[in-house]
């Protein structure tokens, strides 16, 4: 077997990585904002050379339909690779909250939903938290089956970036995903970053490309209204997939409130005509659902058997990210839904938050960093402590005040701290942004001065700086340093804490540094005869960490758990949700729905881009 590398999770406080990911993120935004590449190749592409087409999903009218979400995958080898194992068994039977059963099978379609791929997109980065994992996991158990479509259809896979991918411009996602080839066994026929599906019994299946969290472009406008107009029914209903929640991330930044909720707003109302049934995103790496309540201004009758759903699962690989302290009970202005689970619970969440105070065990890179900064910002300074032994406060407050208005250095770089902190805090209210940064930059500035000022008694045992030795200098240099190495991060990690636990900031900071591997998931759906859809929220607690190489005649994937404890087995996080579109398919003329001649699972349909949506 090929020697397969196993990334560890992504360091988001690695100094290295965090520079990488800063510059790749500060260009792609620039030009993502003033030069967006969506509009440009809509223009290079009118299509002519490259026809513009939904997908039809080909499938018996008497056989279930199934298919299989999941997003932000593509971090460290364990979380993705337990993700990808469990998406690609045959069959998962999955126990419910009441301790039930129920047996599911793999989907006949597989839908990325963002996010693929961390830090930033790279075609290498791909290669190894992606794409060799999914190829493992499934391509070699299956490799006889693909080579014959006529009896095993290929079962089909699309892909819509999130704004990870975008960060090369999308080139390696349309390399891996755009070029209607395929990937590790799975059909793949989109070629483009945006997809149109037709789903058995009234049902499909849109797949949009938001690039930067930004909305939609005309061209993806164009192409969804030509699909409505053209080729829906009035009781069809869409399963929506994008790759942000707006509803979520709306209610999280209000100063942003209207922006998204406003792009989308017009786009479902006036495209896409309201007939969403379910939502579903990632880039939130946690499960939630929130339910439909009150549809302009009208209370939803209890006995109405289809609610619409907005779903979140971003949770197929990714670090986790918190469930609680977010605002969002109830979203939604006029149109609104209730937040009816979440995965995990919200205690578990607020435990968890706890692992900040080790910040530094998690993180020993970031260290140095803190290390270098408390180093620096003592040398700023250069006060002369060491004449006043530990507890002289009152002593030392002018020799530093003096030192921070006669030096313009000690000045320059104070005010650049406080600048950095007032940047780094996260929070809509500028008057809390202001306390918090100001709070946060003094806890750090005290700690400097407090090391600083033990180093300088402990080795020049109180005589001034002009009195040391070189080797002496070294040694206080290099106390403040270790100082600064533990107590840095430590402190971030108590100001993450308090933040998030107390006051609802810093959502993804808090988090990102945990590296936390658990707490997975993905959605599984179900279209049955009659057309009604069952949504299977399947969650993991822990991943699998010890693998054994998979025995290929058994059927084995690449690479097999040693041991599947209770914790690694796949379960159910709530429900099954169900929507009843028969009810909907009742009030419509029935159509025969066409046996399926073709072998392959997905036909495409050329979009005709010359008719007259107004006709
Ligand atoms: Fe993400």
């Amino acid at each position: 077997m090929k020697k397969l590398k196993r990334r560890r999770m992504v360091g988001w406080y690695n100094p290295i990585q965090l520079g990488r990911t800063a510059k790749d993120v500060l260009v792609s935004t620039l030009l993502g904002k003033h030069n967006d590449k969506r509009v440009l190749q809509a223009i290079a592409d009118s299509g002519e050379l490259r026809p513009k087409y939904f997908y039809e999903v080909n499938k018996p009218a008497d056989e279930e339909f199934w298919f299989d979400y999941i997003a932000d995958m593509g971090d460290g080898f364990n979380s993705t690779y337990t993700m990808a194992y469990h998406i690609t068994r045959h069959e998962l039977t999955l126990k419910t909250p009441e301790n039930k059963t129920e047996e599911t099978q793999k989907g006949d379609i597989l839908i990325f939903g963002g996010d693929e791929v961390y830090p930033v997109a790279d075609w290498k980065v791909y290669e190894e938290r992606l794409v060799n994992l999914y190829d493992l996991a499934y391509r070699k158990k299956t490799e006889g089956q693909a080579k014959d479509p006529a009896n095993h259809p290929y079962p089909a896979l699309f892909a819509i970036p999130g704004n990870h991918d975008w960060y090369d411009s999308l080139v390696a996602f349309m390399t891996l995903f755009g070029r209607e080839k395929e990937f590790c066994g799975w059909e793949c026929p989109q070629n483009r970053s945006y997809f149109a599906i037709k789903l058995p019994r009234g049902w499909w299946l849109f797949g949009t490309d938001v690039q930067l969290g930004s909305s939609l472009d005309q061209a993806q406008m164009d192409y969804f209204e030509r699909v409505v107009k053209k080729h829906m029914k009035p009781a069809d209903r869409i399963i929506f997939c994008n790759a942000e929640p707006h509803w979520i991330t709306d209610t999280m930044y209000e100063k942003e409130r209207g922006f998204a909720e406003a792009n989308m707003g017009f786009f479902e109302g006036h495209i896409l005509n309201h007939q969403v049934a379910v939502y579903i995103a990632g880039d939130r790496h946690y499960y939630k659902r929130h339910e439909e309540i009150e549809n302009w201004d009208k209370k939803i009758p209890k006995d109405r058997t289809w609610k619409i759903q907005k779903i979140v699962a971003g949770g197929g690989g990714a670090f986790l990210h918190p469930t609680h302290r977010e605002s969002d009970k109830i979203v939604g202005k006029r149109h609104k839904f209730e937040r009816c689970s979440r995965y995990p619970s919200a205690l578990t969440s607020f435990l968890l938050t706890f692992l900040n105070l080790p910040l530094l065990f998690w993180n020993l890179s970031l260290g140095f960093v803190t290390g270098a900064l408390y180093l620096l910002t003592a040398q700023a300074f250069l006060a002369d402590l060491g004449p006043f032994s530990l507890g002289r406060i009152v002593d030392v407050i002018p020799v530093v005040g003096t030192a921070l208005v006669t030096k313009p250095i000690a000045l320059f770089w104070s005010l650049l701290i406080l600048i950095g902190f007032f940047l780094f805090t996260d929070v809509n209210s500028k008057i809390f942004r202001v306390i918090g940064g100001f709070l946060h930059a003094t806890a750090h500035l005290l700690a400097v001065l407090v090391i600083a000022w033990w180093a300088a008694d402990y080795v020049g045992n109180g005589r001034l700086i002009a009195q040391l030795t070189m080797s002496e200098l070294l040694k206080m240099g290099f106390w403040t340093f270790l100082g600064g190495f533990i107590v840095g991060p430590t402190i971030l990690g108590i100001y993450l804490l308090l933040s998030l636990n107390v006051f609802g900031w810093h959502h993804n900071e808090a988090f990102s540094g945990l590296k936390i591997k658990g707490y997975k998931n993905f959605v599984r759906f179900k279209i049955d005869a009659k057309g009604d859809l069952t949504i299977y929220p399947v969650g993991v607690d822990r991943v699998v960490t010890n693998w054994r190489e998979g025995d290929k005649k058994k059927g084995e994937a690449g690479l097999e758990p040693t041991q599947m404890e209770s914790s690694n087995k796949p379960f159910l996080i709530e429900g099954p949700v169900k929507f009843c579109k028969s009810e909907m398919n009742l009030l419509e003329p029935k159509e025969k729905e066409e046996e399926s001649k073709h072998p392959q699972m997905i036909t495409k349909i050329e979009l005709d881009s010359n008719a007259n949506l107004d006709a």
